[in-house]
């Protein structure tokens, strides 16, 4: 996500999760040709399995982007079909690509052909008028051709003029029962569903029928849940606490503020930590108010903990 995924955030969610699959921001092909890509791109080795979201069209772009990340060591390369930005409707990518379901294909299999690292992609069920299940099935089928036998699917069309990228996350109605259709018509896919999923029961009824469920605002507004989605799918002996993953973060932060980064980017991830739990406001408040100030140091750490301790 945009703004939230960036490898701090990813750094601690890994810490909450050991087997949860992490996605990079988008991070444009343009941006790695003509940006800093070993910024861009840099990661902690804990974070795998780790994927590099890539939004693009062009396989000119993309396809040297995909092999630098394949290079780097990511585990997927997951091509952005679903974002409605102006920004990047303009630039030709994100979810208006769903009407140009050959030109996905092409970027697949040009990708597919040039790294040994899966090449998945994430869409929408639809854009504007075109939310009906053979448009959506129609982008799928251009791609399964192409290669690309995994589908994370937010369970919302995407409409294109007149939503800002916020309403396009609240306003379209969710339509689970679209991507219910898909797996069941294309058994050997693996769909992976997404779009206002907040609990461990609910990722439960997903998965009956679909492979695997993405968190995208969950994640931050609450990540705790990521312990509990490790102990109810994949480690039921998973019981971290609060504090320990507090300690895991002081050396990775003091190790990062040594080499130029800033606090705030760091704690931003861990402000809903204590979410639900006595002094969690404290926290908060006591994090956000400090580690924006110059200079701020990993003592703001400690004293949020002091705040939180006071509290609760
Ligand atoms: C702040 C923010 C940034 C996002 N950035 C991306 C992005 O870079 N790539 C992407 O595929 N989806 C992005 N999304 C969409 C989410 O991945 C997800 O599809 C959407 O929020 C619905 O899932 P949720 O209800 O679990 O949040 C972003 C969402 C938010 C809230």
């Amino acid at each position: 996500m945009m703004d939230w995924t960036d490898r701090h955030c990813r750094y601690f969610m890994r810490l909450l999760s050991p087997n949860a699959k992490l996605f990079t921001e988008m991070i444009t092909a343009q941006a790695l040709k003509f940006g800093n890509a070993e910024k861009l791109l840099q990661y902690d080795s804990t974070e795998h399995p780790v994927a590099l979201q890539l939004g693009g069209c062009d396989p000119e772009l993309m396809v040297p982007a995909a092999k630098v990340a394949a290079t780097k060591g990511y585990d997927e390369i997951n091509i952005n079909v679903g974002c409605p930005s102006d920004r990047v409707r303009q630039g030709q990518f994100g979810a208006c690509l769903m009407s140009k379901p050959n030109l996905v294909a092409n970027c697949v299999e040009s990708i597919r052909s040039a790294v040994n690292i899966p090449v998945t992609i994430k869409t929408r069920i639809g854009i504007d008028d075109n939310d009906n299940y053979a448009f959506l099935r129609t982008f799928v089928q251009a791609n399964i051709s192409a290669g690309c036998s995994t589908f994370i699917v937010h369970a919302r069309k995407a409409i294109l003029q007149g939503l800002s990228p916020k309403e396009n996350r609240t306003i379209p109605p969710l339509m689970y029962e679209r991507v219910y259709t898909l797996k069941k018509e294309f058994p050997d896919l693996e769909i992976i569903i997404n779009g206002g999923i907040k609990t461990i029961e609910q990722c439960r009824q997903h998965l009956e029928i679909v492979d695997g469920v993405m968190i995208g605002r969950q994640a931050y507004r609450n990540p705790w849940l990521l312990t509990e989605l490790e102990a109810n799918f994949c480690q039921p002996d998973w019981r971290p606490n609060r504090l320990e993953i507090v300690e895991k973060m002081v050396p990775y932060i003091e190790r990062n503020l040594n080499t130029g980064a800033l606090l705030k980017h760091m704690v931003r991830p861990m402000l809903g930590l204590f979410s639900g739990q006595p002094g969690a406001r404290a926290w908060r408040r006591s994090l956000s108010e400090n580690a924006y100030k110059k200079d701020a140091g990993i003592n703001v750490l400690y004293e949020a903990l002091g705040k939180l301790s006071a509290v609760a």
